[in-house]
């Protein structure tokens, strides 16, 4: 009876709000009627053009420059330095003035409530399991005590939170293959044999390596690739986190055999060649090479002792590509009205970005947050040397993934799905942002006829704006047409919707926490010479730490004399287990929590009716699910290794998450 009644007030309300509707329909007809010739064809034209146009085509020119005059003026460039004096070296701009100080203000709120979400799924999802499961073996909780002892933590998991690389852990080709998938910042071609710091008799086991082919001929043959993080330490921009004994190796990789003719989305066939490791080299605490063929904890110790500065150098390089999207970002908020074309990507692109670096960048960099207490180099060191060194050297051209591969020398490598699966990519972007803003610069002269890009474009290549200067990025002169405003679109697009996917997010839990091949930090200092370590004395004292009790530094002391090198033997990361659990809840704390509108495959950038701007927006959807099905199907047939699903267009949020 209850039930009814409610029914019948609903649908009573109902009609009351459609004759509402009707009647007010009624009286838009009714003054429409007495409309002029002219304003029905401006009716028609601003249909045509829908919501967005640029200045010159704007019908109503005054109102847009009142409209931007209420914004512009409140956002300014400011050193990073006003946010935290940490930063005081970091070259480029934080967000200020009225609007950017709020922006940043909630920006950082909403981040650090999804930090809180991602922490709380984590512990659900990752810490009860695995606490559960290190009962289970160990009724007093010592579960790490040898290399394989991670299976079964991460075994216990639900299956969407096992990271993709963790069966994986001993296998050399899946460490070749994170060059070319997970993180693929750093591998170049070596050109010269005088480049390689050691000769083949340096390499225990040369031959049963490369079959026989000598240094010199691998060289020649364009096979033989390094990543090489010597030059960092060499710039001094490299300081170890407390309790981590830290080194800088150079790696190298070679090709096991001539490199076929590329085959685009062909199926890998059986005899393809790989790319595999060679050899490290240490560079710091010691100078000898480690091979493949040494004994194993030797090559595991080299491969984990490489992947842990590996992870942090690719982070800090990644965090740069936030604090260019940034730089961007206030341009746009100073320069272009909210109608003009290229300002809804911008901000879709640039979504949370001021609250991810406020909050997250500073929280994982600050005096004990995350990098000092898992991570292998200090967060201090992070703010005032790599991270402004990085910064420095940024390029914009150098964002460009073909110019940026052709430039390492790298477009050969067989099995190189970053490449794959990023020019596929990059070109349906390419295509998207041409269509999208084809009907804004469909004249001549209208790309350098527009004064808000214009001065969009000036803000960041004036160079005597130290802070606002992006090097590299297009000055006015070089964007002329239609075609140069549309790769500049595309490439905001891909540095914060594909390139930092690639670099961060989804690789932090599957790739690059993942013990015991991927370490937080190295727990002893390496040994002297090759031979002398079992495998249960590398994971217990320099992985795990579970054989390092009665150590005598507490992290505060060790902390106060943290250098590349500390001066002690053996240190404390208290408990073994709640040190592994803490590296966990950072990996998941990136894990992106991403709802479907946010979407790289969903982006759509008008707020109203627009046409070709939807129509746009659907050919690129349709083209990404196609990239997908491509890459969904050719991992379903990977076996042996770790998948490789980060360029899923599936998974590609629009901005720069997280
Ligand atoms: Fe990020």
């Amino acid at each position: 009876m209850r039930v009814a009644h409610c029914i019948l007030i609903l649908l009573s309300v109902t009609r009351q709000l459609s004759s509402a509707k009707y009647s007010s329909h009624l009286n838009e007809e009714v003054s429409n009627s007495g409309q002029s010739q002219t304003t029905r064809t401006l009716f028609q034209d601003e249909e045509k053009k829908g919501f967005l146009s640029i200045p010159q085509d704007d019908p109503d020119p005054a109102s847009r420059a009142r409209r931007l005059s209420y914004r512009a003026p409140f956002w300014e460039f400011v050193p990073y330095a006003s946010i935290d004096p940490g930063l005081a070296n970091l070259t480029m701009a934080a967000p200020g003035g009225t609007l950017g100080d709020a922006s940043l203000a909630s920006q950082s709120a909403a981040i650090g409530g999804q930090l809180l979400v991602s922490r709380a799924v984590g512990m659900n999802a990752l810490e009860g399991p695995i606490n559960a499961t290190c009962l289970a073996i160990s009724a007093s909780g010592e579960c790490l005590n040898t290399l394989d002892s991670y299976l079964p933590l991460y075994d216990s998991l639900a299956p969407q939170y096992q990271p993709a690389a963790y069966r994986f852990y001993d296998s050399d080709y899946a460490f070749a293959r994170e060059r070319i998938t997970s993180s693929p910042a750093f591998i170049t071609r070596v050109n010269s044999v005088g480049d390689i710091p050691f000769t083949q008799a340096d390499v225990t086991g040369y031959d049963t390596i490369t079959g026989g082919v000598s240094l010199s001929s691998l060289v020649a043959q364009g096979r033989l690739f390094t990543v090489d993080y010597y030059p960092l330490y060499q710039a001094g921009v490299l300081e170890a986190s407390p309790d981590a004994f830290l080194e800088a190796p150079t790696a190298f990789f070679f090709v096991n055999g001539p490199i076929p003719k590329r085959r685009k989305w062909g199926k890998p066939r059986k005899n393809d060649p790989a790319l595999m490791p060679l050899a490290i080299k240490y560079n710091v605490q010691q100078t000898y090479v480690v091979s493949p063929q040494d004994p194993h904890p030797d090559w595991f110790l080299a491969k984990a002792v490489f992947n842990c500065l590996d992870r942090d150098v690719n982070a800090i390089y990644h965090f740069v590509l936030h604090t260019v999207i940034a730089n961007v970002a206030i341009a746009a908020q100073k320069t272009l009205a909210s109608e003009h074309p290229l300002y809804p990507p911008i901000q879709h692109a640039a979504n949370l970005n001021f609250g991810i670096i406020s909050s997250g960048v500073l929280l994982l960099l600050a005096p004990f947050g995350v990098f000092d207490t898992y991570l292998s180099l200090s967060g201090a060191s992070i703010q005032s040397l790599l991270f402004p060194y990085l910064m420095e050297r940024f390029d914009w051209q150098s964002t460009n993934i073909k110019d940026n591969l052709q430039a390492r020398g790298v477009m050969d490598i067989p099995g190189f799905l970053y490449r794959d699966d990023g020019e596929t990519i990059s070109d349906a972007l390419r295509t998207y942002t041409r269509k999208y803003l084809a009907g804004s610069y469909r004249k001549r002269g209208s790309v350098q006829g527009d004064p808000e890009l214009q001065n969009f474009l000036g803000a960041l290549t004036n160079s005597s704006d130290t802070i606002a200067f992006l090097n590299g990025f297009p000055t006015g002169a070089q964007v002329r047409n239609l075609k140069d405003v549309s790769e500049l679109l595309a490439q905001i697009l891909w540095i914060s919707g594909v390139e930092h996917h690639a670099l961060n997010s989804f690789r932090i839990l599957n790739f690059d926490l993942v013990y015991p091949s991927h370490p937080g930090k190295i727990l002893s200092p390496l040994p002297a010479s090759t031979g002398t370590l079992t495998d249960d004395q590398v994971q217990q004292n320099f992985i795990s730490g579970s054989g390092l009790s009665g150590s005598s530094l507490s992290t505060a002391q060790a902390a106060s004399t943290a250098n590349f090198v500390p001066d002690f033997k053996t240190m404390d990361i208290g408990n073994p287990l709640a040190f592994f659990l803490g590296t966990q809840a950072t990996a998941f704390a990136f894990y992106p929590l991403l709802q479907k509108p946010n979407r790289l495959t969903n982006i759509y950038l008008s707020d109203t009716e627009d046409k070709p701007t939807a129509k746009a927006a659907l050919a690129l959807r349709q083209r990404l699910r196609v990239i997908s099905k491509r890459i969904v199907e050719r991992e379903a047939a990977t076996t042996g290794t770790f998948k490789y699903l980060l360029l899923d267009p599936t998974n590609l949020p629009f901005y720069l998450y997280i």
